[in-house]
C-alpha cells in the first residue's frame, strides 16, 4: 500500500508552522518531524477489521499530517502494550537501522498520562481510555513537538506495534518515514 501523493512532495522543505515555531523556541529538545509517508504493515484481523493510515498536506501550503482511521473488535486498554522504535536512515546500505530510542508502554498509560507521545493522541480526541469497540479516526496528527531525546540524524522511521500483553500476539504495526528538520 503506497501513498502515491506523498511520493513527489517527499524531499520539498515544508512550511515551518508558527505554532510549532514558537514551541521550539520556549521548549526543551523540539524538533520539526515531517511524516513522508506511513505504511499499515500488519494487521491482526482477530482483533482489527480495518486500519488505514495516510499523509496529507493540512492545507495547500500546510504542514503534513498524518490520518489514522482503525476500528477495533476488541476493547483495548492496559492490556495492550505499545512499542514505538526509532530506525536511523542509512544512505550507504540503504537500509533503516534500529536506534536505542525505544519505548513500551501501556495503552492508556501512553493515551492518558504520558508527556512525549500522549500529547499528539490527546490534542487530536483521544483522552478517554480503554478506547471502545469499534471506529476511532485521528485527524491532522503533527508529531513535532518536545521529545525526551536528541535526535542526532535527519530521515528515519517510527515503527509502532501494537501487541496484546497475555500471549504477546501481534495486533498491528504501522511505520511512519520521517525527516527531521532542526
Ligand atoms: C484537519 O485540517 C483541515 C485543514 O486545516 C480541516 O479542514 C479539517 O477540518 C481538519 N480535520 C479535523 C478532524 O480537525
Ligand atoms: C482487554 O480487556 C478488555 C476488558 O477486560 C477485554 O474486553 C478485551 O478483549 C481485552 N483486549 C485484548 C486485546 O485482549
Amino acid at each position: 500500500m503506497y501513498c502515491s501523493s506523498c511520493s513527489d512532495t517527499m524531499f520539498e522543505r515544508p512550511v515551518i508552522p508558527f505554532l510549532i515555531f514558537i514551541c521550539c523556541l520556549y521548549s526543551y529538545n523540539c524538533i520539526i518531524v515531517v511524516p513522508e509517508r506511513i505504511l499499515v504493515r500488519d494487521v491482526n484481523e482477530n482483533y482489527v477489521k480495518y486500519a488505514t493510515a495516510t499523509v496529507r498536506r493540512s492545507s495547500k501550503r500546510g504542514e503534513y499530517v498524518v490520518n489514522v482511521d482503525i476500528y477495533t473488535k476488541v476493547v483495548i486498554g492496559n492490556n495492550v502494550t505499545v512499542h514505538i522504535n526509532l530506525f536511523e536512515y542509512n544512505s550507504k546500505y540503504n537500509q533503516y537501522v534500529r536506534t536505542p530510542m525505544v519505548f513500551q508502554y501501556k495503552w492508556c498509560e501512553l493515551v492518558l498520562h504520558d508527556q512525549w507521545f500522549g500529547p499528539i493522541l490527546r490534542k487530536n480526541g483521544l483522552t478517554r481510555c480503554p478506547t471502545p469497540v469499534g471506529r476511532t479516526t485521528l485527524s491532522n496528527l503533527t508529531l513535532s513537538g518536545s521529545f525526551p531525546f536528541q535526535v542526532p540524524f535527519n530521515r528515519g522511521k517510527f515503527e509502532t506495534i501494537w501487541k496484546r500483553e497475555a500471549t504477546n500476539e501481534l495486533l498491528g504495526c504501522i511505520e511512519t518515514f520521517i525527516t527531521i528538520l532542526k
